[in-house]
Formats: structure tokens, C-alpha cells, sequence
């Protein structure tokens, strides 16, 4: 059975990170949300002074690039991997809609991406991968043998970061949070490089309304057909 590269792209908020999870498991693949490594460059930019309101220091972020140390590592209580930035576990305070709010500022920037495309590209040497972001099958992997787009109204996926958000205690309000889910989708699919798109030979997914376990079906069945 030939172990094959899986990329996952989409919309924030469209779930692709859980049906990502769920199907990586069940093919035993290792499972990269590069989201997650954004959201640690943000979160690095937001402690070290870098950031002021919704604006970004690009320079000084940039000047400080190769002092950021990212990993992921596994979490044997949840099963799951988690965020490490310079050693510490960030896997919570990536969430944050602080972090949301200014991470596709962060991600537009060239240096940024250039340091971790190669290290994402790195962890897919050995293929059995499962990965998912918003230029993977584009940019990271543009050979990978599968490549999904995953997409959903923008109320619908408000929706579901709301309730996430308040499941964790966020003190959110709706209209904020489809507000920043706008936003990033606007900055996401305009910016200059990398921009947020469907690959050629990408297959569509519209989740809006399919159900979490039907989601994971059609991705096993698509993967079933090649491996
Ligand atoms: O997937 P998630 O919503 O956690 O991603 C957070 C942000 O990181 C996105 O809105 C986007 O700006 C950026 N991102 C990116 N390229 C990726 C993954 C995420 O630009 N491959």
C-alpha cells in the first residue's frame, strides 16, 4: 500500500482541521495543522511588542525570524499534537481571537512563509501525511496525490467558532467573531503571495451541510481510490 501525501485547504473555520485529524488516524498518517504554526509566529509577534492594535511590525518581526523556534509535539493525554514555541506548550493561546485577529497580517508576509513552507515541507518527506492550510496543495505539495478544498458558507463557519470560542470560555460576541471570519477570508484569497485558492485538481467539499462523520466518509472514500 503506497503512502501518499494528503492536502487539505479551505476557508478558516470549515472544520478541516477535526476531519484532517479524524482521517489521518484512521489511515495511521501524521497529522499537520499549519494553521497552528501561523497562529505561533502571531502569537511570538503579539509578546514581543511587535504588534499594536490590529498592526503588525513587519520589520522587526522579520528581523526576528531565526531566534522562533517551532515544533510539534505529542500530547499523550489528548493524542493530539501540540504547539511548541521556543519549548513552550502555545496550543491554547493560539486560539484566542486576539491571535485570529491579526494572524493573516502576519501571514501575508513573504519571509514568514518561505520559513514555514520549508519546515512543513520537511515534516512531508516521508509522505503518510495528512496536512492542512490554505496553500498546501498550491504550494507546499503542489504533487500531492490528493488535494481537497474544503468550503462553507461564512455564517456557517462564524457559527461554529463561536460555539467553539465559548466552549473554551472566550467572552466572544457573534458579529465579532463572523467579522474576523470575513476579514481573514478577504486578506487570505487576495494577498500577493500564496493567496488562498483552489488547486487545479483539488476535489470540492462543501460542508455546509454535511455532518461531521459524512465529512470523514467522502475524504476516506476519495483517499481509498488512490492508496
Ligand atoms: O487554519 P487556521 O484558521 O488556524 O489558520 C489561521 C490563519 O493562518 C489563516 O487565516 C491564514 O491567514 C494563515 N494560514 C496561511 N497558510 C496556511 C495556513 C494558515 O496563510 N497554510
Amino acid at each position: 500500500m503506497p503512502d501518499i501525501t494528503i492536502a487539505i485547504d479551505g476557508f478558516s473555520s470549515t472544520g478541516k482541521s477535526t476531519v484532517a485529524r479524524q482521517l489521518a488516524s484512521a489511515l495511521s498518517y501524521v497529522y499537520v495543522d499549519t494553521g497552528a504554526m501561523y497562529r505561533a509566529v502571531t502569537l511570538y509577534a503579539i509578546r514581543s511588542g511587535f504588534t499594536s492594535g490590529e498592526n503588525v511590525d513587519h520589520k522587526a518581526l522579520v528581523d526576528h525570524l531565526n531566534s522562533l523556534d517551532l515544533e510539534f509535539r505529542h500530547n499523550s493525554d489528548t493524542g493530539r499534537s501540540d504547539m511548541y514555541l521556543n519549548g513552550e506548550n502555545v496550543e491554547k493561546e493560539i486560539r484566542t481571537l486576539e491571535v485570529s485577529s491579526l494572524v493573516s497580517q502576519v501571514s501575508v508576509l513573504p519571509e514568514v512563509r518561505t520559513k514555514l513552507v520549508a519546515l512543513q515541507r520537511k515534516m512531508g518527506e516521508n509522505k503518510a501525511l495528512v496536512m492542512d492550510g490554505r496553500d498546501i496543495g498550491t504550494v507546499v505539495f503542489p504533487d500531492a496525490e490528493l488535494k481537497i478544498f474544503m468550503t462553507a458558507s461564512p455564517d456557517i463557519r462564524a457559527a461554529r467558532r463561536y460555539k467553539e470560542l465559548l466552549d473554551r470560555g472566550e467572552d466572544v460576541k457573534y458579529e465579532d467573531v463572523l467579522e474576523n471570519v470575513r476579514k481573514r477570508d478577504h486578506i487570505d484569497a487576495n494577498r500577493a503571495v500564496s493567496p488562498l485558492k483552489k488547486a487545479d485538481d483539488a476535489v470540492v467539499v462543501d460542508n455546509s451541510d454535511m455532518g461531521r462523520e459524512e465529512q470523514f466518509e467522502r475524504l476516506l472514500f476519495l483517499a481509498k481510490q488512490i492508496i
